[in-house]
């Protein structure tokens, strides 16, 4: 786990095989476990997007906090060992998200990936993998997110509030429930005909698109964590950095280019 990619610093190798051979190290393929709880279809997208070759890194296990997900059902048709810990064989939080850190040690995880995921973490839990959770959201935080903000929920909320555009973001996870670093967001317009299904839908379409192309820019070392934002680093930056070996976030000031914000930031659907 020591030495895997953090959201400052990613896609290195652990420091003490860098310099060990006279070119600078490429990135190491990044061991991804996904948590869920549910039908797993953001598990499939990030399974067919390492499948397709497009993420520097694959999914070594899949984590669900229950036996009937689907999801398991996707994990074992891709190979992928799969883990159920109910919640109700735990006395506590504490306790089952020790156990949770225990089975992503064993696999040597890089990054922890919630799709769908029905528990929020413990601040331990976040402390320990800080930097290397993310999470998918059905709206656009900060709106429509936090504590009860799941599901159908999600969507009845914005159909209430006469919102004309929600959508999907991909955000680290720390502390505060849907309240870490923004790291994507994708649109979605709300149709006046809209029912919570239908926007459901045409958001889950968006959702397939947009957690592997976080992924896929995490796998690259090209995302810095600075504050509460989420800085996209241009290729060209990240292999200076990595040839630099810079401390993290020391002194850096990136400029993200119009046409990667364009084409990652915030996607309009349709
Ligand atoms: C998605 O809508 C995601 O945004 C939310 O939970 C749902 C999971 O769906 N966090 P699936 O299990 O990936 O199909």
């Amino acid at each position: 786990m020591k030495g895997g990619p953090r959201a400052s610093g990613l896609g290195q190798r652990p420091n003490n095989l860098v310099g060990a051979r006279p070119e600078a190290p490429g990135p190491r393929p990044v061991r991804i476990a996904v948590l869920v709880s549910g039908h797993g279809t953001n598990l499939q997208s990030i399974l067919d997007a390492c499948a397709r070759g497009e993420i520097s890194g694959r999914v070594v296990v899949v984590a669900s906090t229950t036996t009937t997900a689907y999801a398991l059902v996707r994990a074992r048709q891709a190979g992928v060992p799969a883990v159920v810990l109910a919640p109700r064989s735990f006395p506590d939080r504490q306790t089952y998200d020790a156990r949770l850190a225990e089975v992503l040690q064993v696999h040597d995880i890089d990054l922890v990936c919630l799709a769908g995921f029905l528990r929020i973490l413990t601040p331990a839990f976040v402390e320990q993998f800080r930097g290397r959770i993310m999470n998918i959201h059905p709206a656009l935080l900060p709106a429509f997110g936090g504590v009860g903000m799941y599901g159908p929920h999600v969507h009845e909320a914005v159909l209430a509030s006469g919102a004309k555009i929600s959508g999907c973001t991909v955000h680290f996870v720390d502390e505060t429930p849907d309240g870490g670093p923004i790291i994507l967001q994708a649109a979605v317009p709300v149709r006046d005909d809209d029912s919570v299904e239908s926007l459901a839908a045409r958001i889950a379409e968006q959702e397939h698109h947009l957690y592997p192309e976080a992924i896929r820019l995490f796998a690259g070392g090209r995302l810095q964590v600075v504050g509460k934002r989420t800085l996209l680093l241009d290729a060209r930056e990240q292999r200076h950095r990595q040839r630099s070996h810079a401390p993290d976030g020391a002194g850096r000031s990136v400029a993200i280019s119009l046409a990667e914000e364009s084409a990652t930031g915030l996607r309009p659907s349709q």
